[in-house]
């Protein structure tokens, strides 16, 4: 384990180290995914041989081909009924009460450790390394990307709302903003929203729609937990981003001391 600080990314014009994607040198994943499907097929090839129904249902019981209505990773069903709303306290015009509710949203937690096992079940790409385990790679949760990005635009409107100098690169805003952008295309989400009759303006409002649970993917995504936390106010670090990062673990553990151990 490299005691130097933990170098996530360093691109050219990278404005957020977090979130843009470093490809890791390490290429352990990489032959464990030549080796394996190089496995696989010599596999076939003798099962060919030997038994042609054996590679059907071999292909049929592959665990993320099973047909069902959940998701790939965290097994999430669309199975809550929410109500779109404007009466939240993200939508108060209540400064206190509208910091408070976006201060609640903690994009970090969708860091997640997978292992490649996992990742090579469910056809993951590939990621760079986690530091406590180089069985696992690092991941970013979609819908804490979305989240994150959400505060980003946040943070910018709110500054010049408030007449204060832009904190954020112009660069790391847009690429949230198309990111937003893919995320809605990719979607596509086709819930016909009421209009008129007697809500206060817009459409759809408190009109129910079927939702994933977001509890039940902060619960995976905790149970996965990378342990990462960001510190606000440094965006970029010469030499990369430092390993006490990656010490705040949700349930207390402390997969640093386990893994300095094992050397
Ligand atoms: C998936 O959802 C559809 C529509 O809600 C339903 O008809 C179908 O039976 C579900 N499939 C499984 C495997 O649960
Ligand atoms: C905003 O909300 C806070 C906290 O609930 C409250 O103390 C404050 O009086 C409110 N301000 C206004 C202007 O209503």
């Amino acid at each position: 384990m490299s005691s130097k600080g933990y170098r996530l990314i360093q691109e050219k014009n990278a404005i957020d180290e977090v979130f843009t994607h470093h490809h890791d040198k390490d290429l352990g994943f990489s032959k464990r995914r030549q080796l394996v499907s190089g496995i696989v097929s010599i596999t076939l090839a003798m099962s060919l041989a030997a038994n042609a129904f054996f590679i059907i249902s071999h292909f049929l019981h592959r665990p993320h081909e099973i047909s069902s209505n959940r998701t790939a990773f965290a097994s999430l069903e669309r199975n809550k009924q929410i109500a779109w709303t404007d009466d939240s306290g993200f939508a108060s015009h209540n400064r206190t009460i509208w910091d408070q509710a976006w201060g609640t949203l903690n994009p970090d937690t969708g860091f997640v450790a997978i292992s490649d096992d996992f990742a090579l079940r469910t056809g993951l790409h590939e990621s760079q390394r986690w530091p406590w385990d180089s069985s696992k790679g690092l991941y970013l949760l979609q819908g804490y990307h979305n989240l994150h990005c959400l505060t980003i635009l946040r943070t910018s409107l709110t500054e010049m709302h408030d007449e204060k100098p832009q904190s954020l690169h112009f660069t790391h805003i847009n690429h949230c903003l198309d990111g937003l952008r893919q995320e809605i295309i990719c979607n596509a989400d086709d819930t016909p929203r009421y209009s008129g009759l007697d809500q206060k303006m817009g459409t759809g409002n408190g009109q129910y729609r079927m939702c994933k649970d977001w509890k039940k993917l902060e619960e995976w995504a905790n149970s996965h937990s990378a342990c990462y936390k960001y510190k606000h106010g440094v965006e970029t670090i010469e030499g990369g981003i430092p390993l006490d990062r990656f010490k705040h673990c949700p349930d207390g553990s402390k997969p640093w001391i386990e893994s300095s151990n094992k050397d």
